[in-house]
């Protein structure tokens, strides 16, 4: 399956990208940034770091810095991803750089290069970028095969609750007008939100994280210091993003309920809340059928198997 991914490297976008590239079922056609968990430019560094680092040339563009409204995306959670984006470890600036191309402009491209249903596009970050491209060329937006969304707080399984306020989670609190755009595009979305990437199933937890310390190798050791913040922090490391990806790789590991959200973009408390109509009871117009695909459960265990084996032992 060919990949484009879009994110906002971010530690978990960073170990998304190492499982992306490190999993034979996927060919990256290109990396996409977008601001959010540090500003543009250290996530486009970021994102060069670890192709640099993994020895792959995959072309990476710049994208947007600010939301379609035009507020500043990046919020910077250092916690967790530190002032850099990627557990300030000061890694050397890279040598490769980013195409002059805007993302935008090179997501199109290689659209128009490739047939219908051939291309996943993968979004680690706020929609930006991706509600951009669609409102920019419809007709080549519809030749996605599926765009993968990591993103959203549902409210179906106990860990659907909020991480950026009481109901909104980061990706879609940074943009709701892009969500609520993707979300509404009739393209095939499914979404990946805090409802299973918030399941303590598929958290690397300190006995985890010693293991991984203990492998003694350049890429456990990458992995495990980028983690180490959040596990400092928090005493765990949620991989939100690399669940995304392991979807496109297989399916199986979610249950996916059809369903229809809408996206919250006014309320002073609920601003990126997204909101599903469960009253069963209630006749649903067409168009308020389901637009998205969301991800109600998830198997941990073969997440993590696959976690380990493909992002921390074996690149
Ligand atoms: O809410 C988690 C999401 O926001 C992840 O994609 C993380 O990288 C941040 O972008
Ligand atoms: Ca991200």
């Amino acid at each position: 399956m060919k990949v484009i991914l879009d994110m906002d490297p971010g530690v978990d976008d960073a170990l998304a990208l190492i499982l992306a590239l490190n999993s034979k079922e996927l060919e990256v056609l290109a990396v996409t940034i977008v601001a959010g968990n540090t500003s543009l430019s250290n996530a486009t560094i970021n994102a060069l770091r670890v192709l640099e680092l993994i020895g792959c040339d995959v072309p990476v563009a710049m994208g947007e810095s600010k939301s379609i409204m035009g507020y500043e995306l990046a919020m910077p959670f250092t916690f967790i991803h530190g002032y850099d984006g990627l557990g300030d470890l000061n890694l050397p600036i890279p040598n490769k750089k980013a195409e002059s191309i805007h993302a935008i402009d090179l997501i199109i491209d290689k659209l128009k290069s490739h047939s219908y249903g051939e291309i996943t596009i993968i979004a680690t970050g706020p929609l930006t970028n991706i509600a951009k491209f669609i409102i920019k060329d419809y007709e080549v937006a519809k030749k996605v095969n599926q765009i993968i969304s990591m993103g959203g707080a549902f409210n179906i399984t106990p860990y659907g609750i909020g991480n950026q306020t009481p109901v909104a989670e980061f990706n879609i609190f940074r943009d709701p007008e892009a969500a609520s755009i993707v979300y509404n595009s009739r393209l095939n979305v499914t979404a990946v939100g805090l409802d299973v990437t918030m399941n303590p199933s598929i958290f690397i937890d300190k006995e985890m994280h010693k293991k991984i310390l203990e492998k003694d190798t350049k890429t456990s050791k990458f992995v495990a210091n980028i983690i180490k913040r959040s596990i400092e922090n928090y005493g765990f490391f949620a991989p939100h993003d690399p669940l995304a990806v392991a979807i496109s790789i297989d399916p199986k590991l979610v249950k996916i309920m059809p369903l229809h959200v809408k996206v919250e973009t006014k309320g002073e408390f609920t601003r990126g809340q997204t909101i599903i109509d469960k009253r069963w009871w209630v006749k649903k117009k067409e168009d308020e059928k389901s637009n998205v695909n969301v991800c109600v459960d998830v198997d941990g265990k073969r997440f993590l198997d696959m976690f380990m084996e493909r992002v921390v032992e074996n690149w």
